[in-house]
């Protein structure tokens, strides 16, 4: 056997024994990059305190009961889920574009929730918010 043989004969070996894994979905480097999208919470209605933690400042941001609350500015909240519709990540909001970014494969979301590029394509939920005071409500 000379060297092109062999290396025929070991590239043909590995391939069949890949094939049958990734057909049975055992081998996780063949997986699709599109994920399972993650499901937004439903029946959501709770309070926050923005007197002071990190709703005090514009451009400021937390994630609770798995939405993502930002400050745009003192009269200006948003709220959106905080799972990535591509793979669930969470993600984070970017006060100078005034947007969601996922760190994980660099999709963005628009302040709204809505899917501007990157992997994924459905929209974040955007959830109702109300201020009274100190007291934002988020609600759907
Ligand atoms: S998990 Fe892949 S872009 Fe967010």
């Amino acid at each position: 056997m000379n060297r092109k043989e062999f290396f025929a004969r070991v590239g043909f070996g590995a391939a069949s024994l890949l094939v049958p894994a990734c057909i049975s979905g055992l081998a996780t480097s063949c997986s699709s990059d599109e994920g399972s999208v993650p499901t937004a919470p439903t029946g959501v209605d709770f309070t926050l305190d923005i007197s002071s933690g990190a709703l005090a400042t514009d451009k400021g941001y937390l994630v609770k009961n798995g939405i993502i609350i930002a400050r745009e500015n003192a009269s200006t909240f948003l709220a959106v889920s905080a799972a990535c519709t591509h793979e669930g990540t969470t993600v984070n909001y970017v006060g100078s574009s005034n947007s969601f970014h996922c760190p994980n494969h660099g999709a963005n979301y628009s302040s709204t929730g809505t899917h501007l590029n990157g992997p994924g394509s459905a929209n974040l939920k955007q959830y109702n918010v109300t201020l009274t005071g100190n007291t934002l409500r988020i609600y759907s």
